[in-house]
């Protein structure tokens, strides 16, 4: 079967979801945030998902929303900056398209997560030092995942021409 959807990973604050709309506007595409696609399912916010039910609980969730969305075409995906950590995930996303990381550093994280409050993980007493000891964790989870990688500290623009050139 032809690949078909193109899934953008990276950690929080890489650009996912507006490089992704950038992406699919550019390719004529559609754009699916999957932390959007879960929060309309459970008509909840990640926040109160993590707060009411835990993060094994919304992991669950975002496992199932990796199954239906791997299952549609043509779609332009922005993963969690979670989801392609998990191996399950990466085997179902990967069947259904190609990966994108979107490298970026830890400084331009940290900058852009700065004043952020929307992301359960990060928030905490110790937010910078729990954001790169997650960061330097991931990375190469990311990495061994992905088809592709771009630098994301670049503009969204530069970044989604950048995708259209390796896709
Ligand atoms: C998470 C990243 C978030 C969201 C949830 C967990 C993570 O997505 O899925 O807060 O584990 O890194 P973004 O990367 O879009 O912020």
């Amino acid at each position: 079967m032809k690949k078909k959807n193109i899934i953008l990973c990276g950690f929080m604050g890489c650009g996912k979801s507006t490089v992704g709309a950038l992406l699919a506007k550019k390719t004529g595409m559609s754009f699916i945030d999957m932390d959007s696609y879960i929060e309309k399912k459970e008509q909840k916010t990640i926040s109160s998902i993590f707060e009411e039910h835990g993060e094994e609980y919304f992991r669950a969730l975002e496992r199932e929303a990796a199954k239906e969305l791997a299952e549609k075409n043509g779609l332009v995906i922005a993963a969690g900056g979670g989801t392609l950590v998990y191996q399950a995930n990466v085997d179902t996303l990967k069947a259904s398209g190609k990966i994108v990381l979107l490298d970026i550093s830890v400084e331009t994280v940290a900058k852009r997560l700065e004043n952020d409050t929307t992301r359960p993980l990060l928030n905490r007493p110790d937010k910078e030092e729990a954001m790169r000891e997650l960061y330097n964790r991931r990375l190469p989870l990311y990495r061994a995942a992905a088809d592709i990688v771009v630098d994301a500290d670049n503009s969204p623009m530069q970044v989604c021409m950048d995708i259209m050139k390796d896709i």
